[in-house]
């Protein structure tokens, strides 16, 4: 017999997730508004939380809105909504002042911060701390969310899946990680705010939590999804066999950083004219291209031939220290960098007050698309499009709430009563799906790979499958199960776009094409 959850939360919103886009969304809610924030590990564990780079925001006298647009629009090649795009821009420095109220301190001090240069931008226009600015946020937000008393957290709780009534979003269910109960949450609004995808792929910049949980439980609710070919791959990510993932930061070629090949030449002016500074997909491209010409796993980064040790040293503090802890000194020594996959520009579709086509879904931050990033994110416009959308979505709840009544669902049924024998089935399917998107779908793609690349994730998706409805969930069944579901989208919105465009490379189909210039909607 099924066996059923009885546990019950409920709340005017729920929030899933708990990075930059989840939390500014908590403290932007009226106190008025009782909110449930689930997240599936610790509060502050996200890519939020890992950011280094920091939030593009014109602030300079010599910068302007039309030059930040024109930036965006250019890397989104043709993509790009401009009226989002003029939008988010506008709001920028209205979200870093609530920042700056909130506590948040910027390199150089808050009244004139110093400004980062990124690939892609024509001005120092990056506000940061140090080499640290997701931590930053992160503390100030957390600080400020837990002096909320309408704001209830539940840490290692992982949602599961959006419960949908006569198509209105009604809550969720949570698996709780340590008792592995599922509990049944319900709210008058749902705030997805579940950040990115980088774990489908083997070698990401992302933390373990970014295995695409909230676009995949939207599209089990019946939400559309564009644009997921659209995978940045960051240029720059540590190479080592000691460490998983670490990211070193495009701050550092703003600061003059150089990628050089095995033979020591600087090869960016070979590939574009803005060089170590053109945006992410040439520059990965132009590495994918010299590692394969070279035969070699990764290129190096020089930052000590550029800039004297104590500047670096201050700049980038975090990244000195680990790599010394790792036995480079990047004052002296090249860094070893690979690209690894970084951002997702597509997701759930949102209207720009962050609604989807479900009543009282609501999505925010990486896990949206907007139609900010087109085919190629400009570097640093994530953390602000998470803020400028979290607000919108605090205003859309409130206003959403005030009508709304609790709508009663049914508990969770268990359809397996016992744990896997062996967990080397999801360790397997786990690594093979990454390695297979690695490999088959990754920054050059072709027709013949795609085709076999959904091929092969069929048979790994019929065993998840095969776990997930006949054993007991456990998070990292709730985790690969989307993580399948999430590069199958990748896969196939890849397929149809049969031309070459921002991120997405087919060497099959190299050109631009007229006919593409439009959003993929899975
Ligand atoms: P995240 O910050 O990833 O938060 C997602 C949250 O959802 C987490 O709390 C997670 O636990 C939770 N969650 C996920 N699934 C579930 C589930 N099923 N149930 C419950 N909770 C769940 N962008 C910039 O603009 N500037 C930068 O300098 C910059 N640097 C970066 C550096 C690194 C290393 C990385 C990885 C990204 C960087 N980015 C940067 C991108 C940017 O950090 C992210 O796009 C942005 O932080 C996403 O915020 P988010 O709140 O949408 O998601
Ligand atoms: C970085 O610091 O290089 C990351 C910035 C970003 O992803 O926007």
């Amino acid at each position: 017999m099924k066996s059923k959850s009885t546990f019950t939360e409920k709340s005017d919103c729920l929030i899933i997730g708990s990075g930059v886009a989840g939390l500014s969304g908590a403290v932007y809610m009226g106190k008025k508004i009782s909110v449930n924030i689930v997240t599936k590990s610790d509060l502050k564990e996200s890519s939020s939380e890992k950011a280094q780079g920091g939030i593009a925001c014109v602030t300079a006298a010599r910068d302007s809105f039309s030059s930040h647009i024109a930036d965006t629009l250019k890397a989104g090649d043709g993509l790009c909504r401009e009226d989002i795009v003029r939008e988010v821009v506008e709001d920028a420095p209205g979200r870093i002042d609530d920042l700056k109220k909130w506590g948040v301190e910027f390199t150089g001090g808050n009244s004139s911060p110093v400004l980062g240069r990124e690939g892609g931008h024509s001005k120092r226009r990056i506000l940061h701390h140090r080499d640290r600015t997701g931590e930053e946020l992160i503390e100030k937000l957390c600080r400020k969310v837990k002096s909320k008393k309408s704001v209830k957290i539940f840490k290692n709780h992982t949602a599961v899946d959006i419960n949908v009534k006569d198509g209105r979003c009604v809550g969720a269910y949570v698996l709780d990680n340590r008792t592995l109960k599922v509990k049944l949450f319900i709210a008058k609004v749902v705030i997805v705010a579940t950040g990115g995808c980088g774990k489908a792929y083997l070698y990401t910049t992302n933390p373990d939590i970014a295995t695409g949980d909230g676009i995949s439980m939207a599209r089990r609710a019946g939400c559309s999804i564009a644009n997921m070919e659209f995978i940045q791959f960051h240029p720059t990510s540590l190479y080592s066999l000691k460490e998983k993932s670490f990211l070193i930061t495009e701050a550092m070629r703003g600061e003059g950083a150089v990628l050089r090949n095995h033979s020591g030449r600087a090869f960016m002016k070979n590939y574009d004219k803005r060089e170590d500074l053109a945006p992410r997909d040439i520059v990965a491209r132009a590495i994918d291209r010299e590692m394969k010409k070279e035969g070699v796993k990764h290129v190096y980064l020089d930052i000590c031939g550029k800039k004297d040790p104590a500047f670096v040293k201050k700049r980038f503090p975090t990244i000195h220290s680990r790599l010394k802890s790792l036995g480079i000194d990047i004052t002296k020594e090249y860094i070893p960098v690979v690209p690894s996959a970084h951002y997702s520009c597509g997701g759930i579709c949102v209207d720009s007050s962050t609604r989807t086509s479900v009543k009282s879904l609501l999505v925010v931050g990486e896990a949206a698309h907007t139609g900010l990033h087109g085919a190629n994110r400009l570097a640093s416009n994530s953390l602000l499009e998470a803020l400028v959308y979290a607000r919108k979505a605090a205003l859309e709840a409130q206003e959403q709430i005030d009508g709304l009544k609790y709508e009663d669902y049914p508990p969770w049924e268990y359809t397996g009563n016992k744990l896997p024998e062996e967990k080397v089935f999801i360790e397997q399917n786990w690594h093979s799906v990454r390695l297979l998107m690695w490999n088959y779908v990754g920054i050059v793609r072709s027709d013949y790979r795609l085709k076999e690349a959904l091929k092969r994730l069929k048979v790994i998706e019929e065993e998840v499958s095969h776990y997930y409805w006949n054993y007991l969930i456990t998070p990292s069944l709730v985790e690969l199960r989307n993580l399948v579901d999430v590069a199958r989208i990748i896969i196939k919105s890849a397929m149809k776009r049969k031309e070459s465009r921002g991120l997405h490379y087919n060497i099959d189909h190299p050109q631009k094409s007229p006919k593409f210039k439009k959003d993929t909607v899975i």
